[in-house]
């Protein structure tokens, strides 16, 4: 595949959607929108080619996210992100679909703007996190759950989980665990339990008192025990009593410290007909065909996130058996254009005629390998029209060279995002 980017032309090529339009007009503290295009060369057919925007799009300055998002996830995007097309490609009522879930915030955010959220996602972790905020319960129910329960005793004590826990939050956190997992294998799980799960697995590790853990890798990643046990050496650290319970019943009351009565009365509304799914997002039979009108999604970056690694402990504390999950992780550009071809089959079924996908890629291997690029043969073989390529460039400086790297860690400083169509 031969490939060229930016090109800086004048014209465009194609009949102007409104959201071309609006791009091109779109300014971000003075700065106009850079335009130029993309041009992906394929060997036996025409090149495809799609116009390109440049700018800060959106930006936590220009809205500030619900509450109910801040849970953390290794590549999660902004929630401004799903939003900005949500707005432009959907009506209330319309289904808004993210195969590669993670914490949910395409489905959350869907949810939010009253349209209708499905989710798929291959590892179990992911529906955990992201369910319980569809219907979220109330603090005082939460709370009430909290006191009514026995967390002195747990039958199972991993003592090499210490490298974490003070042993008394240890036990605390072990009798969590067990409680839940009864109420999951007896049938009796409800909404409260599940809310429960959901924020002490965010709570697990994390690098401030907020966390059960003594001072470790940020939330959304877990440090091997070894790796945790050096870091208490050079710290000079032993883990501090946590207390589990108020920890859960803080962290409640601020993801839902903007679910007001409104909020709330959407979200019921929303979920009524949501789907989610555990599985491959290759294939999605309980999506009807023709059904979706949006899909914002983010697929594993070739093998740049290790989500099995990351999630280790959260997989522990859910009864997953993360090792067993099979998270799509590619090294070379061509398997991973395979992977996700198939998906794009799967997603233009279940699209309906004149709906569109936005997917969200990085540049990785240090801006050598631009995905939107890799992507945009994937949609094609699909049957779907690109569109167009929006770049989201954080922190974007007179200086800064959008189309390439710099200050590039892991490929996630700016957002590259294609947009496809159904016809
Ligand atoms: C970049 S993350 C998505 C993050 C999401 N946008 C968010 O904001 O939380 C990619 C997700 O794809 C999931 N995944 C990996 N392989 C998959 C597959 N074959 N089918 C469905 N999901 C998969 C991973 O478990 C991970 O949650």
């Amino acid at each position: 595949m031969r490939t060229s980017t930016a090109q800086r032309l004048p014209v465009s090529p194609v009949p102007q959607p409104e959201i071309v339009r609006e791009l091109r007009a779109f300014q971000w503290n003075g700065r106009a929108t850079k335009r130029g295009l993309t041009s992906v060369g394929l060997a036996k057919t025409k090149p495809i080619v799609v116009q390109t925007f440049v700018n800060e799009f959106w930006t936590s300055k220009q809205r500030a996210a619900h509450s109910l998002h801040e849970v953390s996830y290794r590549a999660c995007f902004k929630p401004q992100l799903p939003r900005f097309f949500i707005d432009r490609f959907t009506a209330p009522g319309d289904v808004v679909y993210d195969p590669f879930m993670g914490r949910g915030t395409t489905i959350i955010e869907a949810a939010l703007a009253g349209r209708v959220p499905a989710g798929c996602d291959i590892n179990p972790l992911s529906p955990m996190l992201a369910q319980p905020r569809l219907s979220p319960p109330t603090p005082e129910e939460v709370e009430a759950r909290l006191a009514a329960l026995d967390l002195s005793r747990a039958v199972s004590y991993p003592r090499e989980l210490e490298a974490f826990y003070h042993p008394d939050t240890l036990r605390e956190i072990c009798a969590l665990r067990e409680h839940l997992m009864a109420r999951q294998q007896n049938g009796s799980i409800d909404a409260i339990d599940r809310w429960i799960r959901m924020v002490a697995i965010n709570r697990l590790t994390g690098h401030s008192p907020g966390f059960f853990s003594v001072y470790t890798l940020p939330p959304n990643q877990a440090a091997s025990i070894d790796s945790q046990s050096r870091i208490n050496a050079r710290r000079r650290q032993t883990p501090p009593r946590r207390d589990v319970r108020q920890l859960i019943a803080a962290k409640t009351r601020s993801l839902l410290s903007d679910c007001d009565s409104a909020t709330r009365a959407t979200l019921l509304r929303s979920v009524q007909r949501a789907t989610l799914m555990t599985g491959p997002a290759r294939s999605t039979p309980q999506l009807r065909s023709n059904s979706v009108s949006l899909v914002v999604t983010s697929p594993p970056f070739l093998d740049v996130v290790n989500y099995a690694a990351d999630n280790w402990l959260r997989g522990w504390f859910g009864g997953i058996d993360t090792a067993a999950v099979e998270i799509s992780m590619y090294r070379k550009v061509a398997d991973w254009q395979a992977s996700m071809t198939d998906v794009f089959r799967e997603i233009a079924r279940v699209l309906r005629p004149g709906g569109h996908v936005a997917f969200e890629v990085g540049e990785v291997r240090n801006g050598k390998i631009k995905l939107e690029e890799a992507v945009l043969p994937c949609g094609v073989a699909a049957g779907l029209d690109p569109l167009l390529i929006v770049i989201n460039a954080q922190q974007f400086t007179k200086t800064a060279n959008c189309w390439g790297v710099k200050n590039n860690s892991k490929g996630t400083n700016t957002n590259r995002i294609v947009v496809f169509r159904k016809q």
